[in-house]
């Protein structure tokens, strides 16, 4: 496997200030981003008020947009995630009408040069004046990356292949020149002016779960995730990812991406969840997404059962559910579970994103969880 370049890591920025726990708005640019129902409610992507929420979001202190990489959906009788806008396209849009938010573009190295997404990033970073991240996906669901004869990769090949892409991309970001001839890629002559602005290089997203993702994402990248619906297996998730990270000679700031349902009470809100789990839910489309994502196959039927309600109520996003105190307390306790920052997706971000800001966002600030 190649090794990388050595290169510092990135630790400079609002992302990761001493300014307690990060926000982001996650998945703003495809459809039903974070359920799988036919609620009338469900998220369709409008580029103007979807712009607008992104603003809202700037305004009120978020650190993050995070768009999402999807070249089709879940089909069944919605088709969730279904339509998206591309998105690079979209950061470089939301960078020109944005002045402080960080804004993520997501790469699926499999699909993409790194030649091309150097490129993108560094003119991405000029247009935002040094607030750009690069979100690496080592690749999804087969069917979509079929669409670029790129699934014949098994899953931790597709780490060590994405390992070898990154390099060759900080290798470009570094002002290198250079001939590359790898296992999976061969460069000749490899060059790319201007570089990004911020140094060593913008932020590295990756927001694997697996053992081999989080060994690719603490040794190279900047943020990862964990993935888990209880605080204690957060707390745990969270102290693995940092002792990995450790062994490596790094530190990481770790997110987890959440589901918000907000509503006047505990009970009403848990009743929204209820009914997109229970009565709402697209049920093929869910069937498909815990197939072509998290290998529904020969999982034992309770936890299947329980997975497809958690996917079509909150996308198993971790569950910030209940009323704005209730929300508070729950991102509070994620803070102090070792959470550095939170990546939201909702239902319906019209309504989602003012309640959150109204309502959520200065008790954070009241109980010190966060500092804008
Ligand atoms: C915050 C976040 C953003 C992600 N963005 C994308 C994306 O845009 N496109 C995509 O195909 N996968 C995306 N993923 C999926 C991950 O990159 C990864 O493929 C998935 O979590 C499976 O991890 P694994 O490869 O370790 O099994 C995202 C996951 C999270 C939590």
């Amino acid at each position: 496997m190649t090794d990388l370049p050595h290169v510092p890591r990135t630790t400079t920025g609002p992302l990761f200030a001493d300014s307690g726990l990060k926000l982001a708005l996650f998945g703003l640019n495809v459809t039903s981003p974070g359920a799988v129902t036919t609620s009338a409610d469900r998220h369709e992507i409008d580029w103007d008020r979807d712009l607008d929420l992104a603003l809202q979001a700037e305004q009120a202190g978020f650190e993050a947009v995070i768009p999402f990489a999807r070249w089709r959906g879940f089909e069944g009788r919605t088709n969730p995630w279904g339509q998206s806008f591309d998105a690079f396209t979209w950061a470089a849009a939301v960078a020109a009408r944005t002045s402080r938010i960080s804004i993520f573009a997501t790469a699926h190295c499999l699909t993409l040069s790194p030649v091309i997404v150097a490129k993108q990033i560094a003119t991405l970073d000029a247009i935002s004046h040094g607030r750009v991240g690069l979100n690496v996906v080592a690749g999804w669901f087969a069917k979509e990356l079929a669409m670029f004869g790129a699934a014949t990769l098994d899953h931790d090949a597709r780490y060590a292949y994405t390992q070898e892409w990154l390099g060759v991309v900080l290798r470009l970001w570094a002002g290198e020149e250079f001939d590359h001839r790898g296992e999976w890629l061969d460069v000749v002559g490899g060059y790319s002016r201007p570089g990004p602005l911020q140094q060593p290089h913008p932020p590295i997203m990756n927001a694997a779960f697996s053992a081999r993702g989080h060994e690719f994402a603490t040794r190279h990248a900047d943020l990862s995730f964990v993935s888990a619906f209880d605080l204690e297996s957060v707390r745990t998730k969270v102290g693995e990812i940092r002792r990995m990270a450790a062994e490596a000679g790094r530190t990481q700031s770790v997110w987890i991406a959440a589901s918000l349902v907000c509503a006047d009470t505990d009970d009403e809100a848990r009743a929204l969840v209820r009914r997109w789990a229970e009565v709402d839910a697209d049920e093929q489309a869910v069937a498909n997404a815990i197939e072509w994502t998290m290998g529904g196959t020969g999982m034992p039927a309770e936890q299947h059962r329980q997975l497809a309600g958690a996917v079509a109520s909150t996308m198993a996003g971790y569950p910030l559910i209940g009323a704005p105190d209730t929300i508070a307390d729950q991102l509070a306790r994620l803070r102090d579970a070792g959470i550095d920052g939170v990546a939201l997706t909702m239902m319906d971000y019209s309504t989602g994103v003012t309640r959150f800001i109204d309502e959520v966002l200065p008790r954070l600030e009241e109980d010190g969880t966060r500092r804008t």
